[in-house]
Order: structure tokens, then sequence, then C-alpha cells
């Protein structure tokens, strides 16, 4: 029976010390002093036996059992130490690694483009307009000397909606009459001295070209406006943009709501193919004196006011600030080129 009792108690010990996890303690606990446990069998035994062979045996399972119980007690109290540990130390917080953050975004460089020009136009007086992406034939052609058939339509083929009494603008121009509308129909006179940034559409797309591009519109009208006024205005705005002398070519070109009209045009170097390259010249923008029948249709005395006006293309002068020699990229969405400009 001793042998036995030993043989228990030698066992439970062993059997606790190696015991890995709380679970498994438990269990023992289980197979020794649960109800039907082994200690808890020997004292069942305790009945059939004679009174003081039963006090000394039951002396001997209770030291036992408590023996075993103070043993699993302090087994499972370095067990909870252990795996308390081992848990502080996997769901550790590294609180001196650099936080993620939240990505900070960037303004597409056609927008700091957009901006760029804006500000330094309102800085030499001009005066910013909006005017609808959505125009009709009067303000985009007709009031711009453009009458139906005209060639200087086909040059501008545009996307034409309802059976096309209306058309995505093919360019700002547009603006220039609706803001001397403005200016009569409210009883003003010239001076005017404006700009309308905004987006143009034309059956249009190679690397210089997209059909979806945007124009920066200028008009000043006053009395003895020239052409002189036009080109200080332009070369004082093309170096103050791209902030050095800029070698600016004004070639006579023909718009019919201009006239004498004009192209402007700077040296684009293509970056890959090194700076010793001569480049070619990239058309920057359309300009030219106000037609006296452009006055003429939006009710502004022609003898008396001049004016003149240029469109620029936004693309085409980012493309020049930044080196970039494809327009197509500003309309990709690549991560990895707009980052650049961030
Ligand atoms: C015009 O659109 C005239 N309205 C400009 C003007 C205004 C002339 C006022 C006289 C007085 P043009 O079609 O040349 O002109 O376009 C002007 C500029 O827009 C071009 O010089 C070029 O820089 C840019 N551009 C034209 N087509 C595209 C295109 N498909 N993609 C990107 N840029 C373009």
């Amino acid at each position: 029976m001793s042998d036995t009792l030993e043989a228990i108690q030698h066992a439970a010990l062993a059997e606790i010390a190696a015991a890995a996890e709380s679970r498994a303690l438990e269990q023992l606990r289980v197979n020794y002093l649960g109800k039907k446990g082994r200690v808890t069998e020997l004292l069942k035994q305790l009945g059939a036996m004679a009174p003081d062979e039963r006090k000394a045996f039951g002396d001997r399972v209770n030291k036992v059992k408590d023996l075993i119980a103070a043993a699993i007690q302090h087994r499972s109290t370095q067990l909870l130490q252990a795996e308390l540990a081992a848990r502080l130390a996997s769901e550790t917080i590294d609180v001196t690694l650099p936080g993620r953050g939240d990505g900070v975004g960037g303004l597409h460089p056609l927008t700091r483009t957009l901006q760029r020009i804006e500000r330094l136009f309102n800085e030499l007086g001009f005066e910013t307009m909006d005017g609808p992406e959505i125009e009709d034939d009067f303000h985009n052609f007709g009031a711009l000397n453009i009458p139906e058939l005209h060639p200087a339509r086909a040059m501008q083929d545009t996307f034409y909606v309802d059976n096309g009494a209306r058309v995505l603008r093919t360019h700002t121009s547009p603006v220039q009459i609706r803001t001397m509308q403005a200016v009569v129909a409210a009883g003003r006179t010239p001076p005017i001295r404006i700009i309308c940034p905004g987006r143009v559409y034309r059956v249009d797309s190679d690397r210089t070209h997209s059909p979806m591009f945007h124009q920066v519109e200028g008009l000043y009208v006053a009395e003895n406006v020239r052409f002189s006024d036009l080109k200080y205005d332009l070369q004082t705005f093309l170096s103050r943009f791209f902030e050095q002398d800029v070698e600016a070519l004004f070639r006579p070109s023909y718009f019919p709501f201009v006239e004498p009209g004009a192209d402007v045009h700077m040296r684009w170097r293509d970056p890959s193919k090194g700076p010793d390259h001569p480049g070619r010249w990239l058309e920057l923008l359309g300009c030219g004196m106000v037609h006296p029948k452009v006055f003429e249709a939006v009710g502004i005395d022609p003898e008396k006011y001049t004016g003149y006006a240029f469109g620029m293309g936004v693309e085409r002068l980012t493309m020049l600030r930044y080196g970039v020699d494809d327009l197509r990229l500003f309309f990709n969405n690549d991560l990895r080129f707009l980052r650049q400009f961030a």
C-alpha cells in the first residue's frame, strides 16, 4: 500500500515538474486529486481499514495530497509567469520605431503650373475669370470671327454635343467674349485685364498633344494697347515663370480673332538627348491684337479701344519647366511619375 502511495507521490511530483503549460497541470490535478483521482481513490480505501491503521494511513495520504496540491500550485505560478513573460515579449510595441504616418499628398504638376501662372499674372494686374467648358457655337467660334465652314474650325476639331449646337470648348478664347459682353452689359467700359485658366478639348493625341488639355487665356483691352505691350507682358511673364531670361520666338501666325497674330515658341531640349543638343522650338501660345470684328461682335468701339489676347498651353509650359518629354505622362496617373513633383 505504502509503496503505491510513494510511487504515486513520486510520479505526481515528476509529472508536475515536467508540465509545460497550465492546461496540462490542470489535467494532472484532475488525475491525482479529482473525484476519481489516484489519491482520492486511496482515501476511499480508508473505510475498509482497522481504526489505528486508518488514522496512520489517512495522515500519510493527506500529507501526500497536500504535497501534490502545493506542487501544483507552485508549478502553476511558475507557468503563469512564464506564459505572461512570453506574451509580453511577443506583444511588445517598439515605441522607438518611426510611425508609418499618413502619406502626404502632393499637387499635380499641372495644378502647380496653373497656380504659378495665375499668381504671376495676378501680380501683373490681371484678374482671374472663369467660363463654361461646354460652350455654344457663337462663343467658341462665331464671335471670334470664325464663321461656319471656316478652315480654322477644322484645325480645332472637337467633340460636338446637342447635334452640334454645343461644343466642348476648343480653347479658352470664348471667355474673352463672355468677359467683354459682361462689361458692356453692366454699362462699364474698358480697361479690361483678365486671365482665364481652364480645360479645353480637341481631337488630338501624340507626345505633345492631348485630347483634353489646359490653356490660360489672357485679354487686355484699353485705349492705346499696342503689340509692344503684348510682347513686354509675355516676355516678363516667361522670364518670371522660368526664373531666367528665356529665348522666346514670336512668329507671325494666323488666328481669325486677332490681327496681327503670332505664335510664341520656346527652345525645348529633350532631356534624354543631353544638354548640347540644340533641341527644337516648342509652340507655347498663340497671341495677337484683338480683331476689330471681335470688338464689334461684343459691342465695344474698335475706333476707341485696342487690345491684345493670348492663349497659352499649360502642359507645354509644364514640360519645359520640369523637363518632361511626353505630355501624356500628365494624365496616366502613374504615382512613380507624380511623386517626383510632390
Ligand atoms: C489657340 O487655341 C488660340 N485660342 C490662342 C489664342 C488666344 C490666339 C488669343 C490669339 C489670341 P492654338 O490652337 O495654337 O491657339 O493653341 C494654343 C496653345 O495651346 C498652343 O500653343 C499649345 O501650347 C497648346 N495646345 C494646342 N493644342 C494642344 C494639345 N492638343 N495638347 C496640348 N497643348 C495644346
